[in-house]
């Protein structure tokens, strides 16, 4: 049986010769064919996460809506498949918002983010018709404003409000505290200032609120006690043109198998019990729920495959395993102190009896992509599986000391598709030739 059931994608499992298999593709062919390190993606898992949220918010929040955070993945098959599946899209610059618009999305279901949109983006923004900008601070309601009234048109926007709530994350990827580059903060009036601003602004129609609270949570507490606060603000500044309430993304994964995070179910209805019981309370009609799900979406679809070249064991320190990635595909470690558990797909029934650091192959120590992992003793040109990296992996990788990013596979049901090439070194070179 697999020892990492939760980190894995539920198809994962091990065939006769003992390979890792996953969406009825054993891993071990695919790296031969499409070299490593390799991206893969469960296909049916993607569909199914995306099915599952859209239902439960159907369910506990009839007529609201879900926005796939895709900065957590923004490959255009990745893209593609949201708005098959029905979902929206949030994009977070104009790069991401080209790839939503290359990929088909519809631009009414595409929701502008960013701290500090340009010109050039907002323009692209309001050309392509998006459904709605969440407006971050004032210089934007008045960039905003121009952009929109040059064009003739009334861009529906939402206010993004900082609640003043400190999730139990890393304090990289928590926002909802008061001290955060993010939103109009509660404090000071600030927020309330945001929401006047854009009720001035001709140009600009206030249709609800947003706040994003953090990312990679396990404990969902927060999610009550943000509607509280942002219900009671909304009870302050008129809720009359406040008819969505958008609480963002955050909810966490298990990248390893003692984490236990919460459902889909569960994050959908405990957010959509408590927007509902907020404003209740207070005697609001309740918002129409809009939810951003990033990393819940595809971090457990994913899994990366790197080859195994060299090992170094020092006496009495530790043994090193080397593989032919690291830091340019797989950021998350060292900037947040991730932890993974790696398996070795080419004996996944293999005992885990020995210690490593497994390294990437970049010239930096910091480059450590697991720091104490337990593996069956490796050998030179074993395979190694990184689960629960579908979210934020590809999408923060870099060409590091000239290495191409990986290609990207998805597999269902036993066949297997290339959806991003795999970079060459000439792509790396290519802006260069000026
Ligand atoms: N909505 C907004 C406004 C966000 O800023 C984010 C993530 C999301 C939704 C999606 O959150 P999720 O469901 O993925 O937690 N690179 C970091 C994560 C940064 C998250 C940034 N914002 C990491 O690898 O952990």
């Amino acid at each position: 049986m697999l020892a990492l059931e939760q980190v894995l994608p539920p198809s994962a499992s091990v065939s006769p010769e003992g390979h890792l298999t996953v969406g009825g593709c054993d891993l071990v062919a695919l790296a031969e064919t499409h070299g490593t390190p390799l991206v893969v993606y469960d296909e049916g898992l993607l569909r199914a996460t995306a099915r599952a949220f859209a239902e439960a918010v159907a369910r506990h929040a009839p007529g609201g809506e879900v926005v796939y955070a895709s900065k957590a993945y923004f490959g255009l098959a990745m893209l593609r498949l949201a708005a098959e599946e029905g979902l929206s899209v949030d994009v977070a610059s104009g790069g991401e918002l080209y790839a939503a618009l290359r990929a088909g999305v519809p631009p009414a279901r595409i929701h502008l983010h960013g701290n500090n949109k340009d010109a050039a983006e907002v323009a692209a923004a309001l050309e392509a018709g998006v459904g709605m900008v969440i407006v971050d601070n004032l210089d934007e309601v008045a960039l905003l404003q121009r952009e929109a009234s040059a064009r003739g048109l009334v861009q529906p926007v939402l206010v993004r409000v900082t609640p003043g709530i400190d999730p139990d994350t890393h304090r990289s990827i928590a926002t909802g505290q008061v001290d955060s580059k993010f939103g109009f903060p509660l404090a000071g009036g600030l927020a309330a200032q945001g929401v006047e601003a854009v009720r001035a602004a001709p140009a600009l129609r206030l249709v609800g609120l947003h706040a994003h609270l953090g990312s990679q949570l396990l404990d969902l507490s927060v999610f009550p006690e943000a509607a509280e606060v942002l219900a009671g603000f909304a009870a302050e500044v008129g809720a009359e043109d406040l008819g969505v309430m958008d609480m963002g993304g955050g909810l966490g994964i298990a990248y390893t198998r003692e984490q236990r995070p919460p459902g889909v179910e569960e994050f959908v209805e405990t957010v959509a019990d408590a927007v509902r019981e907020a404003w209740g309370r207070r005697g609001l009609p309740v918002p129409r729920l809009v939810i951003e799900p990033g990393r819940s979406m595809v971090g457990r679809a994913g899994l990366t495959l790197y080859r195994v070249g060299a090992l170094k064991s020092i006496p009495g320190v530790r043994t090193y395993a080397a593989v032919d990635g690291g830091m340019s595909d797989q950021l998350r470690p060292m900037l947040y102190g991730a932890v993974y558990e790696p398996l070795v797909a080419d004996r996944a029934d293999a005992a885990p009896d020995e210690a490593y650091r497994l390294v990437g192959k970049h010239c930096e120590s910091g480059d450590v992509l697991v720091s104490e992992a337990r593996l069956p003793a490796l050998r030179v040109g074993d395979l190694v599986c990184l689960p629960a990296t579908g979210a934020y992996g590809v999408s923060m990788a870099s060409n590091y000391n000239g290495q191409p990013r990986p290609a990207v596979v998805f597999v269902d049901d036993g066949a297997a598709r290339v959806v991003t090439r795999r970079e060459t070194y000439a792509d790396i070179v290519a802006r260069d030739d000026v």
